[in-house]
Parts: C-alpha cells; sequence; structure tokens
C-alpha cells in the first residue's frame, strides 16, 4: 500500500514548504495541499518510521492515515475511536490548520475554541480504561496520534513519534500562555526560540539583544533573571527601562562599542532588515575579542518572500563559520514572515546552559 506524509506549515508558506520538501526529497510526490496543510506520497523504504524531516518551513510532521468528511461530529469522533494506532498512542494531538498568518487580525496559532469543545466530546467517548491525554505535552519519543482539523468537517488522521521538542507540541505549537500581558509579540517568539533550541536562559546570564525595542524579549529575559544589554536607535517601553538589569544602547548593532560586549553569554537579534545584514552585524560581534564568553544565539531572519528559503542553507553555512556547530532554522509557530536560526557553539555549550546555576 502507498505511504503517505502530512505536513503542517504556515497559512500561505505551503507552496514555498512543497518546493522546499521537493528539492530536499526528490522521493515524495505532492498529493494533496491546502493554506497550512500539505500530504505527500512517499517510496517504499524513503523514509523511515521515526523520520526527521529536513525543512525550515515544516511546522510539524507525521505518518498520514487518511481522512473522513462529515457534517456530524460524532461521525467524525467514531471515525477516530476506529483508528488503529488509538491503544497504542500515548498522546492524542487535534489542532486545526491555521486560518491566518499569525499575529494577523489578532489570530494566533494554538489551541481554538471548536478543537477544545471537540477534545471535551472525545473525551468522554474514550473507553473508561483509557488514559489518553488530549493536547498535552508528549514526552521524548511517545507516539502521538494525529487529528488535524482541516476543515471542521474534514478530519485526517496521522501519526507520529515526539523525536524533536516540535514534534512533543499539538500541531507543532508550544503549549505557550498566548494571552500573557506582553509588550510585543515578540516575547512569544523568544519563549518559541528558546523551547524549540533548547537554549535555557539562567538568572544572571549576560544577553545583548539587537533591534529590542519595544522590548517583548527583553521583558522576557528580564523575568528569566538575565541581565540585558538592549541595543536599538528606537525607544523601549518605559516599564522595560526601568528595571535596572537593563541597559538601553540607542545605537544601531554595528556602532556598540567594543567593550560594551564583555561578558555577553548569548546573542539575541531581531532587525526588521534584510537577512543578509543581520548577518553582517553579528559577524562583526562575533568577531570582537570582548566576545570569548558568547555561547550561541538566536536570529531572527526576515523572509520578505517566502521563495527565498532556498537561501537557508548558504546562511547557515555561514553562521556556522563564524564558529558555531550546531546551526538549526526553523519558522515558528509566532513566526510571521521570518524565521528563527538557532546557532550554539557545540552540544557542550547547549547542555551546560541546562545545568542549574
Ligand atoms: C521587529 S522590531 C524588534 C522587536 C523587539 N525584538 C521586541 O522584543 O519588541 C525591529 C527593531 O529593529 C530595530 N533596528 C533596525 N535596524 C537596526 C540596527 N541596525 N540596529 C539596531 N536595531 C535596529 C528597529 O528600530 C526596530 O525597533
Amino acid at each position: 500500500m502507498a505511504a503517505f506524509i502530512f505536513v503542517i506549515c504556515q497559512n500561505g508558506a505551503e507552496s514555498a514548504c512543497k518546493n522546499e520538501i521537493a528539492n530536499n526529497y526528490p522521493q515524495l510526490r505532492l498529493a494533496f495541499s491546502r493554506p497550512g496543510f500539505i500530504t505527500f506520497k512517499v517510496e517504499s523504504g524513503a523514509l523511515s518510521e521515526k523520520f526527521f524531516l529536513k525543512s525550515t518551513l515544516a511546522r510539524s510532521y507525521g505518518w498520514s492515515l487518511g481522512h473522513q468528511t462529515s457534517d456530524c461530529s460524532k461521525d467524525l469522533i467514531q471515525s477516530l475511536l476506529k483508528q488503529p494506532d488509538l491503544s497504542e498512542a500515548k498522546h492524542l494531538h487535534l489542532w486545526q490548520r491555521d486560518s491566518a498568518i499569525p499575529g494577523k487580525r489578532g489570530f494566533e496559532p494554538g489551541e481554538t475554541a471548536l478543537v477544545s469543545e471537540l477534545a471535551k466530546q472525545i473525551q468522554t467517548q474514550l473507553p473508561a480504561d483509557s488514559s489518553l491525554p488530549i493536547n498535552r505535552l508528549a514526552q521524548p519519543d511517545d507516539l502521538v496520534l494525529d487529528v488535524i482539523l482541516v476543515e471542521p468537517n474534514q478530519w485526517w488522521f496521522g501519526y507520529h513519534y515526539a523525536t524533536s521538542p516540535p514534534l512533543r507540541w499539538p500541531g507543532g505549537v508550544p503549549l505557550i500562555d498566548r494571552d500573557v500581558d506582553c509588550i510585543s509579540r515578540a516575547y512569544l517568539k523568544l519563549e518559541e526560540a528558546l523551547l524549540w533550541s533548547g537554549i535555557r536562559i539562567k538568572m544572571g546570564d549576560v544577553c545583548l539583544e539587537i533591534g529590542s525595542a519595544p522590548g517583548g524579549s527583553c521583558q522576557l529575559l528580564l523575568e528569566k533573571g538575565a541581565s540585558v544589554l538592549a541595543v536599538d536607535p528606537a525607544d523601549l517601553e518605559p516599564e522595560i527601562l526601568a528595571n535596572e538589569k537593563l541597559t538601553h544602547l540607542k545605537c544601531r548593532g554595528r556602532d556598540v562599542r567594543k567593550r560594551d560586549l564583555k561578558n555577553i553569554r548569548w546573542l539575541f537579534a531581531d532587525l526588521n532588515v534584510a537577512p543578509s545584514y543581520t548577518l553582517d552585524t553579528v559577524e562583526e560581534i562575533v568577531a570582537n575579542q570582548h566576545v570569548v564568553h558568547l555561547q550561541g544565539m538566536l536570529l531572527t531572519l526576515k523572509l520578505a518572500d517566502l521563495k527565498i528559503v532556498h537561501e537557508v542553507p548558504a546562511m547557515i553555512e555561514r553562521v556556522k563559520k563564524m564558529g558555531f556547530n550546531l546551526v538549526r532554522s526553523r519558522q515558528l509557530a509566532f513566526n510571521r514572515n521570518e524565521y528563527c536560526m538557532m546557532a550554539v557553539r557545540d552540544q557542550f555549550a547547549l547542555r551546560a546552559s541546562r545545568k542549574k546555576s
């Protein structure tokens, strides 16, 4: 029997995501596509059971088990209950494909009211001896049964193994509080970037953020107990400026004085400029002899046109040459027309960040 995989991406990114995957995997054939949702037919043996999909734009993925269409949710729930993997699965992840670009007209990815309601209905229909958690964080390597509401009346079923942090989250969207009182969406982006990358910011870490106004990322870093050197010609929100652990340098990243860079452990960049300019700015800082303590970076890089995603591998190589062995890219669920690049000196630096201070 032919095998299929499903891929989730940002609404509107499906065409670029298809091309990216087709380039990386000539053995996959496009089968079905809706905004934010794609399936591919897989040649026998082309992917392993617990495959890792190399793609910046793919938010989540797994093996597809086909779909069911009905205007009656009871019928759809019955189809779910008949899925062969139900008894084996450790988790059930149920989500709707994105209806818009994140941040547009108040839309943010994550559990919708419809999904919350359906999750309650499904819970009551599960066998009495089942304790299948719905839309919770899966543990590493857990088998997860997926239900994707491509339309409210068209449910796609699938499964995957939670072999990476995003595959532990329902639909690849981290389980973070979207209603937090944050200064800007950058707060959510950074929280997701930290969870995805595995970088832990500890009390006392010295962080440099280039492109820090109005201050959402600084807000999160300060909450984590870090000291922040915020670089931006624009103004920060007064409540951020008032924090004694923050210093604002009201200038461009390239104009930061060398001696200000001492003790910097983590570098964040979130500039509304072309990616090559961001990398030029970062490169100058990394090449500076004062940044001996720098362990890694999280960079937001703009994708003015999603088609330029094919330039990502070259950018990764450029960052590796700056002295970072572990470099990865991902369009985060809370990114808009941009993606995130993590760069860490090595695995040791990543592990060290997780140790308690
Ligand atoms: C998307 S906003 C950053 C949001 C911010 N990270 C937050 O947490 O709220 C982009 C910022 O980059 C700043 N920027 C643009 N070019 C810059 C440069 N060369 N150096 C420093 N900041 C720059 C802009 O002034 C703007 O405030």
